[in-house]
C-alpha cells in the first residue's frame, strides 16, 4: 500500500501549513485538512486565511480544491485516509494534577479515540503535534483497546520544527525530518512509507530516523536548547548595562566561535510563542516525574530568566519615565511574538502591556498584522480597571506615535526599521523616549533627532534630570 490519501487533524499553525506544502509537493496525494472549529476552516476555504504566514496564500491557493481540502467532515476524513497527522494543540495544563507545567494531551487523546470509533481500515497515525516522552504509547493503548476487528494499527512520531514567519521556507528545506517508529517489520514498514512523502521534495541523507522516544523528546530537547540561548545572551545583557560593555559586540564575539555559531544570539525584551515555554515547562515536569530534580531546575532556570527579561525591561521603561507612568501615554510598536507572523501566544509585548497597564500607562497599540480583537482578548484576561479606555489600537503607527511620551518597541517588523522618525518626534509630547527591545533601531541617528533612546544590553543614552524637575538631558 502507498499512501494515497492524508488527513491532517488539526488546521492552526502547524497543520494548515504542513499539509499544504505536502500536498503540493505531492500532487498525487490527497489531502484533507480537517478541524473541529467551523469558523477556522471556513477561513482556510476563503480568500483571507486563518494565520499569516508568508508565501502560504500562494501554496494554499495552488493545491486547494485540486488536491488539497479543509473541511469540518473529520469523521469521513479519517475513513478514507491511508495516514493521519494529529496536529492539535498540546496546551500546558491550566487545572489539577501538573497544573501550570505538564502538557494537557485532551486534545491528542480526543483525536485517538476518535479515530478508533470511526476507522474502518489499517491507519498510519502520526503524531506531529509536540508532546511528552511516550506519549505515543498512550496513543497505541487507545488505538489498540478500541480497534474494530481487522483494522491495524502503527504510530510514528514526526514533530513539526517549523518556526512560524518561515514556516513555508522551513517545509520546504528543512535542516532535518525526524521520523521515529515502532522497532518491528510493521513499524520500520510504516516508517518508510513515511519517508517516502518526504523523499518527494527532501533529499533521504535529511530524513533521520530514530525509536520513537528519541523522535518526541528530540522535539523538546531542540525547543529547550533554543530558548536556552536566547536566555543565555539576555542573562548577559544585564551585565552588559551594568558594566557598560554592549550585547550586540559581545554576542557577535561569542558567535564567531564555530562551536558555538552566530544563531539565537539576539538579546531582546524575552522569547516568546506558543512553544517555547510550553515545552521547557513540560520537560521540567517530565523530569521532576522521573525524579530528576536538578535536571528539572536546569531546564527550569531558561524559563526563570525570560520571565526576569520582560519585567526587567518594563521596569526600565517606568524607571525611566520619572518612575511613574499613570496616565502617560506610551506607544507600543508590535504585539506579535515576532515579525512575520500574527501571532500573540505568550508575546512578551503581553508581559510588558500588562506591566505598564498596572502602574496606569495608557497604551496606543499597533501591530501590522495581530487584529485589534486579538490584543484586547489577550489584554482582557488580566484584571485591568478601565481597559476599554487605556488600551487603544491603531492601523498605523504615525497615528499610534502621535502625542505620546514614549514609544516601546517589542516586536522586530521590518517596517518600524523604515519609519520617519523626525516627522514622529515632532509630534510625540517632549521629552520623547524611544525603548528598542529588539535592538533594530539605528539609536545614534534616533538620538540625534532628539530621542532618549534605551535599548537592551548597552547604554545608548545616560540621562540625567537636572534639578528643574521634568528637563532631563541625555548624555
Ligand atoms: N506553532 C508552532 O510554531 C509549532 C511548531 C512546531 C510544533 N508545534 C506543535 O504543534 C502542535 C499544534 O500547534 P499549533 O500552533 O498548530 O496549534 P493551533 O492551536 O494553532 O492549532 C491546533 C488546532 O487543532 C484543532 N483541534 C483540537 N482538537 C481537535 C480535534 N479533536 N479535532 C479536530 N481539530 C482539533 C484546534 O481547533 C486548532 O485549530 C502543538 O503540539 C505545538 O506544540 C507548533
Amino acid at each position: 500500500m502507498t499512501i494515497k490519501k492524508i488527513c491532517g487533524i488539526g488546521a492552526g499553525y502547524v497543520g494548515g501549513p504542513t499539509c499544504s506544502v505536502i500536498a503540493m509537493m505531492c500532487p498525487d496525494i490527497r489531502v484533507t485538512v480537517v478541524d473541529k472549529s467551523k469558523e477556522k476552516i471556513a477561513q482556510w476555504n476563503s480568500e483571507k486565511l486563518p494565520i499569516y504566514e508568508p508565501g502560504l496564500d500562494v501554496v494554499v491557493e495552488k493545491c486547494r480544491g485540486k488536491n488539497l481540502f479543509f473541511s469540518t467532515d473529520i469523521e469521513a476524513a479519517i475513513k478514507e485516509a491511508d495516514l493521519i497527522f494529529i496536529s492539535v494543540n498540546t496546551p500546558t495544563k491550566t487545572f489539577g494534577i501538573g497544573k501550570g507545567r505538564a502538557a494537557d494531551l485532551k486534545y491528542v487523546e480526543n483525536t485517538a479515540r476518535m479515530i478508533a470509533d470511526v476507522a474502518t481500515s489499517d491507519k498510519i497515525v502520526v503524531e506531529k503535534s509536540t508532546v511528552p516522552v511516550r506519549a505515543a504509547e498512550s496513543i497505541m493503548h487507545i488505538l489498540r483497546a478500541n480497534h474494530k476487528p481487522g483494522v491495524s494499527y502503527q504510530i510514528l512520531s514526526n514533530p513539526e520544527f517549523l518556526a512560524e514567519g518561515t514556516a513555508i521556507d522551513n517545509l520546504m528545506n528543512p535542516d532535518r525530518v525526524l521520523i521515529g517508529g515502532e522497532d518491528s517489520p510493521q513499524g520500520r514498514e510504516a516508517v518508510e512509507k513515511l519517508c517516502k512523502i518526504y523523499e518527494n521534495w527532501i533529499k533521504r541523507d535529511k530524513i533521520f530516523t530514530t525509536n520513537t522516544w528519541s523522535s518526541e523528546l528530540s522535539k523538546l530537547a531542540a525547543n529547550a536548547f533554543l530558548a536556552q540561548r536566547i536566555s543565555s545572551i539576555n542573562s548577559l545583557s544585564a551585565v552588559c548595562e551594568a558594566t557598560g560593555a554592549d550585547v550586540t559586540e559581545v554576542a557577535r564575539a561569542v558567535g564567531l566561535d564555530s562551536r558555538i555559531g552566530p544563531k539565537f544570539l539576539q538579546a531582546s525584551v524575552g522569547f516568546g510563542g506558543s512553544c517555547f515555554q510550553k515545552d521547557l515547562l513540560n520537560l521540567v515536569y517530565i523530569c521532576e516525574c522521573l525524579n530528576l530534580p536538578e535536571v528539572a531546575a536546569y531546564w527550569q532556570q531558561v524559563i526563570d530568566m525570560n520571565e526576569y527579561q520582560k519585567s526587567r525591561f518594563s521596569t526600565k521603561v517606568i524607571e525611566s519615565l520619572f518612575n511613574t507612568v499613570t496616565d502617560k501615554r506610551i506607544t507600543m510598536l508590535g504585539f506579535a511574538f515576532k515579525k512575520n507572523t500574527g501571532d500573540t501566544r505568550e508575546s512578551p509585548a503581553i508581559s510588558v502591556a500588562k506591566n505598564l497597564l498596572d502602574e496606569g500607562a495608557v497604551l496606543h497599540i499597533y501591530d501590522p498584522k495581530v487584529e485589534e480583537s486579538q490584543i484586547i482578548d489577550n489584554l482582557s484576561a488580566f484584571d485591568v480597571d478601565n481597559i476599554k479606555n487605556r488600551v487603544n489600537i491603531y492601523h498605523d503607527a504615525y497615528s499610534a506615535t502621535k502625542n505620546t511620551h514614549a514609544i516601546v518597541l517589542c516586536t522586530e517588523w521590518d517596517e518600524f526599521i523604515e519609519l520617519d522618525y523626525e516627522r514622529i518626534y515632532s509630534e510625540m509630547t517632549k521629552p520623547a523616549y524611544i525603548f528598542d527591545g529588539r535592538k533594530i533601531l539605528d539609536h545614534e541617528k534616533l538620538r540625534k533627532i532628539g530621542f532618549i533612546v534605551q535599548t537592551i544590553g548597552k547604554r545608548v543614552s545616560r540621562i540625567t534630570v537636572s534639578r528643574t524637575w521634568g528637563s532631563p538631558t541625555q548624555m
